[in-house]
């Protein structure tokens, strides 16, 4: 069972430094929550972690890590460290399932020592499914990843069901869609929207893989963040879409912020990765039935609000 709604809640939240981690953790402490971030900060979102928030700069695998996360007594941890790179893991695989698999083991070992009831884990709907026969996906669909970071979040599942069943760590998996916002990386590999954003910045053209009519599931980041809350508190145990529901296309989204960003320069098409998922957007009925939550800010605010970042950047 979920811990009562409106309780002062001790929550780890490994990743806390990373996009997702800071918004995250802001809000919980909005809502009064107690927090201890993990996290090495070997891809911090470049945001310090509030004051009077306690940082455990360690590998959340770590002796160090597991001691600080049991002399901490959480009711809860937010799982979000992971090497989160897509083509990366399919460069390394193996470095990417020490890290998001061991690595989670590790936590979820951690948090049954320490005595935590609730477990939420950052999965991904972006991975998950792979190439989907239907859409919108739906949780009961057969998850068949195309990536050793989608296997990774597959695994982690699994783990999460045992360590449900064997040692009574109750667990919601949140498969996110695309998540977008202030303070993602927009120098690496993935994050469609910060790449633009920071191209854009930088005055050059948007950058658009393929023809651009690739459609994935946005997701706003306060969004995901109001979604990890509500999952503390939920009843339910199991995967859950966190997604709008709709596809966009990426020639959409960069169309978009350029607009929103006065520039006309046209984008720049750039050869498309082999093998990548034509379409895929998320059913989000579920979260919607089980945690009472849906996607509030629409795409053109979202867009916006993280343009609007990019530009205000020291
Ligand atoms: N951003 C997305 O669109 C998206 C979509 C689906 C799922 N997710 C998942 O959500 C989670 C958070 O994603 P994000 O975009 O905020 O990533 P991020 O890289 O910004 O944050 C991850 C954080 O984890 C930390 N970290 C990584 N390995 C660690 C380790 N071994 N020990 C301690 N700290 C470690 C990093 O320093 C970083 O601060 C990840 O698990 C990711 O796979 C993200």
């Amino acid at each position: 069972m979920g811990a009562v709604s409106g309780q002062v809640l001790r929550v780890t939240v490994t990743g806390g430094a990373g996009f997702i981690g800071t918004h995250t953790v802001r809000l919980l402490l909005e809502h009064g929550h107690q927090v201890l971030v993990v996290d090495d900060l070997r891809h911090a979102c470049g945001q310090a972690v509030p004051e009077g928030v306690p940082l455990v700069a360690e590998d959340m695998a770590s002796p160090a890590a597991r001691e600080a996360m049991i002399d901490f007594h959480p009711d809860a941890i937010i799982h979000f460290a992971a090497q989160g790179g897509v083509s990366r893991s399919l460069r390394d695989p193996a470095a990417d399932a020490l890290n998001n698999v061991v690595g989670t083991v590790a936590v979820m070992r951690a948090a049954v020592d320490a005595g935590c009831s609730r477990m939420v884990f950052a999965s991904s709907g972006g991975a998950i499914y792979g190439r989907a026969r239907r859409l919108p996906s739906r949780e009961t669909d057969r998850a068949k990843p195309l990536s050793p970071y989608g296997a990774a979040k597959l695994a982690g599942e699994g783990y999460l069901g045992m360590f449900e069943r064997t040692f009574g760590l109750s667990y919601v998996a949140l498969r996110y869609g695309n998540v977008y916002g202030p303070y993602q990386d927009g120098t690496g590999e993935a994050g469609m929207v910060a790449i633009t954003c920071q191209r854009l910045v930088a005055g050059e053209p948007p950058q658009i893989t393929g023809d651009g009519g690739q459609t994935r599931d946005f997701v706003y980041v306060g969004d995901v963040a109001s979604a990890n809350l509500l999952a503390l508190t939920a009843a339910y145990r199991g995967p859950v879409n966190i997604g709008t529901g709709t596809p966009t296309s990426i020639r959409q989204v960069a169309a978009a912020l350029a607009q929103l960003d006065g520039s006309t320069t046209p984008p720049l098409f750039v050869a498309g990765r082999p093998g990548e998922v034509r379409s895929n957007f998320l059913d989000p009925s579920r979260a919607a039935r089980q945690l009472g939550w849906s996607a509030k800010v629409s795409l053109q605010e979202g867009l916006e609000l993280t343009l609007n970042s990019f530009q205000h950047r020291g």
